[in-house]
């Protein structure tokens, strides 16, 4: 199928001219290899420098997953429980790449982690939290600090209706009884609205002039149609980077499984703005996946569906044929997964993301690789073999907005990190993966019933803020791109050169014959 060493054509994926697949080279591909075929890993390769003329800091690191999913960093976060809620999901979407939220949760709470990622910071909210006059102040204080939010418009009815009032943080400073109703408390008169298409510059000159937050808009009905605040056109202009959905909204995914179930917290993820979804699952090359992608296509043909994990071009085209929109590449390459061993199955990554690369491209298809990344360096290898992104689990834990505790353990301090596989996550919501038999989750029942996790539990180091922490490793991205001259990912993939390399040369790459005194914020020596 995938001829080794040739060039596969491709239509590409972009409308618009940023850089999605064309051509990619099946350069390590799996197939046509005689006999048992050998694959190779990112420690395998070295890309080898060429002529530059390229300057780090102006390299394009912009990719097109999706018309609809434009990242400025090719990153994307892994949905486990200990990397991708709503606070990580903000962070990365503000600096460019996508979050995507975990299933280790019930539908509700999983669809108010998008709700909230989508509702964080946008040009304009379409669909305001609203409150009705009548109901008691303590409400209003209760949904203004769960949102973090300063203000909330008052509306005729839940349903919404028109505009009676706005009740903001300075109305209720002073209040005392918080058992009465929002009307006692609200401003009603001389409300600054807007009609429906004000645009931001418009409505921050409005806000400037009436020394106000939030700027209702309305149709002539005066229904309320839209809310502008003050604090979003801030927030803009801090993450000029940021990926956003056409209305400015963050763009945000949700995982699902497989089946029914999935459907279900698929309604609810897409009624709260997601704008994909990832078909989450150890081995995508299976019954149920394909199904639940062709499912999902069916009942919402305009989702952009994530899904996988595939490792063979086999694997890829099934999915693709079900309908898939971006394929998930890897299985067993995380740095908690325990399937190569315990299930004895995967293909080392580098080989694994060449092979369905290549496939994926034929159809215009970008792919994903996910999985086994521990530097910079390893990004720029992933992007150079064929993957328009690189998904992030581990160097995504441990980070100041990522899930969990701070730990402090002999002066230095750590954060959680744990497969989905591992006994601890299949505890939680995990089980009912678990129990569903199927080969969406990373571990399944023995003929006992008991767990067989494909992963295991431990802790990273606390590394920070994510904008700190992607800094670097976007700033390694960029240094990879100027070593190969490539002043684009589309650029590096067409021009990379590869050696394979020996274990000399691999202990040569790393820091050697040295005690390391410092640790750089880009690299620590890792427990192999
Ligand atoms: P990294 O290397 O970035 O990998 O930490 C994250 C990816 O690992 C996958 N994953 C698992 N694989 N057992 C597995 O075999 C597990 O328990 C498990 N949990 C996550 C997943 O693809 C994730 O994005």
């Amino acid at each position: 199928m995938s001829d080794n060493g040739k060039m596969h054509v491709a239509r590409t994926t972009d409308d618009q001219g940023l850089s999605a697949p064309a051509l990619i080279p099946a350069r390590f591909a799996l197939h046509d290899q005689p006999g048992i075929v050998e694959a190779l890993t990112f420690d395998d390769i070295l890309l080898v420098p060429g002529y530059s003329e390229v300057l780090p800091a102006e390299v394009d690191v912009s990719v097109v997953l999706h018309p609809r999913l434009r990242l400025r960093v090719p990153v994307v976060s892994a949905a486990m429980d200990t990397v991708t809620e709503a606070p990580l999901a903000i962070a990365l979407a503000r600096q460019g790449g996508l979050g995507v939220i975990h299933r280790n949760l019930t539908p509700e709470q999983q669809a108010e982690e998008v709700d909230r990622v989508k509702r964080s910071e946008s040009g304009m909210i379409v669909n305001p939290i609203t409150l009705t006059p009548d109901r008691p102040l303590a409400a209003a204080a209760a949904l203004m600090s769960h949102y973090h939010i300063s203000g909330v418009p008052i509306v005729e009815s839940q349903e919404g209706g028109r505009l009676l009032g706005v009740l903001s943080n300075r109305d209720i400073r002073f209040a005392t009884d918080f058992a009465r109703p929002i009307s006692d408390y609200m401003t009603s008169e001389n409300l600054i609205t807007a009609p429906i298409g004000t645009t931001l510059e418009e409505a921050k000159v409005i806000l400037h002039r009436h020394r106000i937050e939030k700027l209702p808009l309305v149709d002539e009905q005066f229904r309320l149609k839209g809310l502008i605040t003050y604090k979003d056109i801030l927030k803009r202009e801090d993450f000029p980077q940021a990926a956003t959905d056409a209305q400015g909204r963050l763009l945000v995914a949700g995982a699902i499984g497989v089946g029914d179930a999935a459907l279900q917290r698929a309604e609810r993820l897409a009624a709260a703005g997601a704008d994909a979804l990832a078909i989450d699952t150890a081995h995508g090359h299976s019954r149920g996946v394909l199904e639940t992608v062709a499912a999902v296509k069916q009942r919402w043909p305009e989702m952009v569906v994530l899904a996988g994990n595939v490792v063979t071009a086999e694997g890829t085209l099934a999915l693709i044929e079900a309908g898939a929109d971006v394929i998930k590449v890897g299985v067993g390459a995380g740095s908690i997964c325990t399937t190569r061993v315990v299930a004895g199955a995967g293909v080392p990554q580098i080989s694994a993301i060449s092979e369905c690369a290549a496939a994926a491209a034929a159809r215009g298809i970008p792919v994903i690789a996910d999985g086994g990344i521990r530097y910079s360096g390893d990004m720029v290898k992933a992007l150079a073999v064929g993957a328009t992104a690189v998904m992030l689990g581990g160097l995504l834990a441990g980070l100041e907005e990522s899930p969990g505790e701070l730990i402090t353990w002999e002066g230095r301090r750590f954060k959680e990190y744990r497969g989905m596989g591992s006994v601890g996550a299949l505890k939680g919501r995990g089980a009912d993966r678990y129990q569903s038999g199927q080969r969406g989750s990373d571990a399944s029942p023995d003929i006992g019933g008991k767990l067989v996790p494909e992963g295991i539990e431990g802790q990273v180091p606390y590394k920070g803020r994510l904008a700190d922490y992607l800094s670097q490793l976007v700033g390694g991205l960029r240094s990879g791109l100027g070593y190969v001259g490539a002043a684009s990912l589309a650029e590096l993939r067409a021009k990379a050169r590869f050696v394979r390399i020996t274990n000399a040369g691999y202990i040569e790459s790393h820091p050697h014959t040295i005690m390391i005194t410092k640790e750089a914020p880009n690299y620590q020596a890792q427990p192999r």
